[in-house]
């Protein structure tokens, strides 16, 4: 006897619904898009007890006329595609024909619509999927879709939404979302019968992003080969950890990717420390072959044909105009034109790699794991700190090119500075023989940190501080067993962590010198870089981890630094190889000669 048998339309959308529909918010978004889909200029969305109950978008759209109106709850039915390779030239969000029939199988809908220049309108009711009934209505030129008692009949589904706050949190998201991406359309969110927010149609993205944003972002813009990209960032200082503020347009579409996301904190350099992103939106404009928008069952991610060449042109481009509209520490030279060049150029371990399948490695891989890699490409390019070589010894010539040799730098060439002061709460300002020199004083400590993690972890020596109490982290299944895989490698860094059921694991001591980071931030940090460092062997992503974590644990930009510090440091410079660069690549220290100085103020 044969069992198989084709599953009824309405269990079938239900099984579609479970990957469509997760939450009210994604009823909105979808919901929304339809609205956007039918060329609305104003969109109204209203829910109730976080759209659990009740969820209502109304439009002024092109509206359906009967037979649409019927038609939209079949499976499979869209107005929005009909061959393929469509799909690559897609200017609507739908194209599935998945949405409508998943949200009506799942709760209780009234769709209300009337076609631009019918005489009256029709009204659908259709519950949990069963046939709709159809009746005219008078309703307005738009659609208005109400979804009551969301997953009503799945009670495990229903079981699964956060609380009310938290889903009314997420669908404020997906409309501001909404509004970032479609600035000529007017969004109004009603929470509970109140107005939430409301987003009035503006002349543009920059509008648009000071609304949703309360303030003015930093407009960067730039092209490279296919790409064009229009972002508008904060400032460094207002930087948040985790990317949850920074949202990204594919082709005008949401879209959440971390490698987009890093790209753009690693364009502002060591003055955002890792695992911080700064505030922002960013539209990617590049030709449709390259991005494939079906490969995730509720749009939100995209894959690209080069996703690594995007991310690394993103970095670079934002980089350059970052550099200029931050005036990020940018050293490398002193004169005002070697300012300029020094911007417009990559960070010198992109250059370094370009076309290389380890672009994105940080340079504190490309720095100490294959030191003999390290070549600039063009010489503008090269931190041309101009020392005498007699006093700075040898180990600062490795950027020029020239062989590197582990001789230790004439000692107590920094301790021999005199610190004068400290300046924007990121430099230190100090005086040597022969010129004035100004240290980054976040990527100064950064450096003598990572070394001495670098060095007690060659030696298996690092020194560790045992947790009174261990400290658990939740984390995801996949990253508990990454750090169960990893358990042993993870201990000789000096941080003894443990698997705890299946998302949660425990710190039960970390490395001595980053006792004062918070030890969540260290595991955040671990995972972050293990995860990023993807594929390759862990001892790749040793160096990684340890410049992440020595960023962690060092002075700040923006940390008020006491002399006796400034002293500690200087000292411990001089114990350090490359010390004229922080493990993220940048330089550390600039200087400016005295006769240099004299000859600018005409002596
Ligand atoms: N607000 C609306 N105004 C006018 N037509 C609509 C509206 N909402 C839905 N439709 C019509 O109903 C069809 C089905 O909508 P549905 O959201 O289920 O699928 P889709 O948008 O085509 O694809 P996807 O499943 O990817 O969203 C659409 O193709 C569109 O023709
Ligand atoms: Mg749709």
């Amino acid at each position: 006897m044969s069992r198989i048998e084709l599953l009824s339309p309405t269990i079938a959308n239900q099984i579609a619904a479970g990957e469509v529909v997760e939450r009210p918010a994604s009823v909105v978004k979808e919901l929304v898009e339809n609205a956007l889909d039918a060329g609305a200029t104003k969109v109204r969305i209203e829910v109730s007890h976080g759209g659990l109950s009740r969820i209502v978008v109304t439009d002024d759209g092109a509206g359906m006329d009967e037979t649409d109106a019927r038609m939209c709850f079949e499976r499979h039915a869209t107005s929005k595609l009909s061959h393929f390779e469509d799909l690559q030239r897609l200017s609507t969000f739908g194209f599935r024909g998945e949405a409508l029939p998943s949200i009506a199988s799942v709760a209780k809908v009234k769709l209300v619509t009337r076609l631009r220049g019918a005489s009256e309108g029709v009204e659908v009711t259709i519950f949990g999927g069963m046939t709709p009934i159809v009746a005219p209505a008078g309703a307005a030129e738009g659609t208005s879709i109400t979804i009551d008692d969301l997953f009503y009949n799945v009670p495990a589904r229903r079981k699964f939404a956060k609380s009310q706050g938290a889903e009314a949190a997420q669908v404020g998201e997906v409309v501001l979302l909404a509004a970032l991406s479609r600035p000529d359309v007017s969004f109004t969110l009603v929470r509970d019968q109140r107005l939430a927010r409301e987003y009035l149609r503006s002349s543009g993205r920059k509008d648009r992003v000071a609304s949703v944003f309360d303030e003015p972002l930093e407009l960067n813009v730039g092209e490279r080969n296919n790409m064009r990209f229009e972002a508008y960032l904060s400032a460094p200082e207002r930087a948040r950890s985790g990317a949850t503020a920074l949202y990204f347009f594919v082709n005008g579409r949401p879209v959440r990717d971390r490698s987009l996301a890093r790209a753009v904190a690693q364009a502002y350099g060591s003055v955002l420390e890792p695992g911080r992103y700064p505030l922002g939106a960013v539209y990617l404009e590049l030709p449709p072959e390259f991005v494939d928008i079906n490969v995730h069952p509720q749009k939100a991610e995209v894959r690209f044909a080069q996703g690594r060449s995007v991310a690394d042109a993103l970095s670079r481009e934002l980089n350059h105009s970052l550099g200029k509209v931050f005036s990020l520490p940018a050293f490398g030279g002193n004169t005002s034109d070697r300012f300029q060049t020094k911007l417009q150029e990559p960070s010198s371990y992109a250059v370094l790699h370009e076309g290389d399948e380890r672009s994105h490695v940080s340079p504190a891989i490309a720095m100490l794991a294959e030191p003999a890699q390290l070549r600039f490409s063009n010489e503008r390019n090269a931190p041309d700190l101009d020392f005498p070589k007699s006093e700075m010894g040898s180990s600062l010539d490795s950027p020029h090119g020239s062989p590197q040799k582990q001789t230790p730098r004439r000692v107590g060439f920094y301790a021999n500075l005199r610190f004068v002061g400290q300046v924007r709460a990121m430099f230190l300002v100090c005086e040597g023989e022969d010129g004035v020199y100004i240290l980054d004083q976040h990527a100064a400590a950064e450096r003598v940190t990572f070394h001495r993690l670098k060095t007690s972890y060659g030696a298996r020596t690092v020194a560790t501080q045992q947790l009174l109490i261990p400290e658990v982290v939740t984390v995801s299944t996949h990253e508990a067993s990454l750090i169960d895989e990893l358990h042993d490698s993870i201990l000789q860094m000096g941080l003894d962590v443990t698997r705890m059921g299946d998302t949660g694991v425990a710190v039960r001591a970390v490395p001595k010198v980053l006792e004062r980071v918070p030890p969540e931030r260290l595991v955040r940090d671990l995972l972050a870089e293990v995860d990023y460092a993807a594929k390759r062997p862990f001892s790749d992503a040793v160096d990684l981890v340890l410049a992440t974590m020595a960023c962690h644990g060092s002075i700040r930009a923006g940390d008020i630094v006491h002399p006796d510090e400034v002293t500690a440091l200087l000292l411990s410079l001089d114990q350090v190889d490359f010390a004229g660069h922080c493990p993220h690549g940048r330089p550390v220290v600039t200087r400016m000669a005295f006769d240099e100085l004299e000859r600018k103020v005409g002596r």
